[in-house]
């Protein structure tokens, strides 16, 4: 038996505006999916077929590993699915973990271009940001550019995204999940059928590039008042490109008054916001008196990697 595990995210700037090469900036969190993979007599997921809609990813991930099969696999993942959090990507990470550990060593960077392609196919259109950051753990930095710290770039239809090893400081982050779940896709389709007809869509997808860039100085100086007020904007921006939710307001504002900034964070449209505070433990209580699920999540610098 095979198995590997691997993280979920939070995206701190960008998310949205990455899918368009804009720079984007995350981290992996210690909440993880684990996959473990068997040889058997019949393809299963979970003791159910690999073709239910449940299982796209890991079909996809099984059909781009090019497997021997059959292989029984079961899933446990900590992190809340249609919340924002990587939970796909995580599981697409953890599964070409455990096929790639059946086969021999357990590569990151291949993992990572092929749980890129898998999320591509099956989400219709994505940046690499999720799987990558599944697939390396720690603090991540998309940009258009190489530079120090650069762990592989990813191409695909004439975008080229360089994916950076970045240091941030610790950081007090408090997810707040509204309990909506959104998928992904649509919300992503939406916002390029925005970019594509209305040109002030155009210039905040830009907008956001230029905040994520603006955030990661003031993370990596430690000034988190100016990291907060960028959060602030970040989240006005993509609830005018349609990807908010009154929910996520309701989260963003019960946040606030005890944080430097809070945003909406990954897709959007529902799933969930992540706030930067001092005072952890006030945030998760206001987020919960608002009617959200609180979790104080700490980041996490293991990748994919081999379990037992
Ligand atoms: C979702 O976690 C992040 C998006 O930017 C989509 C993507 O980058 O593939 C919304």
């Amino acid at each position: 038996m095979m198995a590997a595990s691997a993280p979920g995210k939070l995206i701190l700037f960008g998310e949205h505006a990455v899918v368009f090469g804009e720079p984007a900036l995350s981290t992996a969190i210690n909440l993880r999916a684990e996959v473990y993979a068997r040889p058997h007599t019949e393809w299963l997921a979970d003791g159910a077929s690999l073709d239910d809609p449940r299982f796209r990813y890991v079909k996809a991930a099984v059909a781009k590993a090019n497997t021997d099969g059959p292989l029984w696999i079961e899933i446990r993942s900590m992190i809340p699915s249609g919340a924002g959090l990587g939970s796909s990507a995580a599981v697409t990470v953890a599964t070409l973990g455990a096929l790639h550990g059946l086969r021999g060593s357990i590569e990151a960077p291949a993992i990572a271009r092929e749980a890129f392609e898998v999320e591509h196919e099956v989400q219709g259109r994505a940046s690499p940001i999720d799987t990558s950051t599944a697939s390396a753990g720690g603090g991540i930095l998309v940009l258009r550019q190489p530079r120090d710290g650069l762990l592989w770039s990813i191409e695909r239809d004439q975008r080229k995204w360089f994916v950076h090893r970045t240091a941030l400081p610790p950081l007090d982050l408090v997810i707040g999940n509204t309990g909506i779940s959104a998928a992904t896709g649509p919300l992503v389709a939406k916002v390029k059928d925005r970019v594509d007809r209305d040109p002030r869509a155009g210039e905040a997808v830009r907008q956001i590039g230029e905040i994520t860039l603006d955030g990661v100085r003031a993370l990596q100086r430690k000034d988190l008042v100016s990291a907060g007020k960028l959060m602030d904007r970040n989240h006005m921006i993509l609830t005018d490109l349609g990807v908010g939710h009154p929910s996520l307001d309701r989260l963003v504002e019960a946040a606030r008054p005890s944080s430097y900034g809070a945003k909406l964070t990954g897709a959007g449209g529902g799933g969930s916001i992540v706030a930067l505070t001092d005072r952890p433990s006030v945030t998760a209580e206001a987020i919960r008196a608002a009617g959200g699920k609180a979790f104080i999540v700490q980041s996490d610098s293991l990748g994919v990697a081999k379990l037992g």
